[in-house]
């Protein structure tokens, strides 16, 4: 088995939208799923954990846009960053580099957390006052267009953690 840091599903990472707080607990297993596999089966489970990830950050980017967030927010960008850095690993991982996949799951037991609690907890309470429904993916009729303000990205954030 290897060695490497894995998460736990604990209450600071609830962020009260159900669908939301379903997709990052399926996140959370797999990474700690990942990081359980012997090697020769970790680049298998870790090209699921991409596969969910890419439908994770997608989830939320649809979101985002049907609620009037432009696509140059940092949400965007950060969601950018980290899967460019996992199909970096995917395809270098394929070509044999598999000790890259334990690190990469490091970055991201450190990344997630952090995200979870800037980034998608204000995109839960701003959809809340939205009044925008995640299980349907619709707004109240004659929401209005207008955004609630959103934090910005400071530079405490998350941009650069799995550089
Ligand atoms: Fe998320
Ligand atoms: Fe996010």
């Amino acid at each position: 088995m290897s060695t490497v840091a894995t998460m736990e599903w604990t209450q600071d990472l609830l962020l009260g939208d159900e669908r939301t707080d379903v997709t990052h607990q399926e996140f959370v297993e797999l990474v700690n799923a990942t990081a359980a596999c012997e090697p020769e089966q970790q680049l298998a489970k870790f090209q699921e954990l991409l596969a969910h990830t890419v439908e994770h950050f997608a989830q939320e980017e649809r979101w985002m846009l049907a609620t009037g967030i432009s696509a140059d927010f940092c949400h965007f960008s950060q969601h950018n960053n980290v899967l460019d850095i996992m199909r970096e690993v995917d395809r270098r991982a394929t070509a044999g580099e598999l000790d890259l996949i334990p690190r990469m799951l490091e970055a991201l037991v450190e990344w997630f957390p952090m995200h979870a609690n800037s980034m998608d907890a204000s995109l839960v309470s701003y959809l809340k006052e939205k009044g925008y429904d995640t299980r349907t993916e619709t707004l109240p009729a004659g929401a209005s267009p207008e955004g609630v303000a959103l934090p910005s990205c400071g530079s405490h954030e998350a941009d650069h953690a799995c550089g």
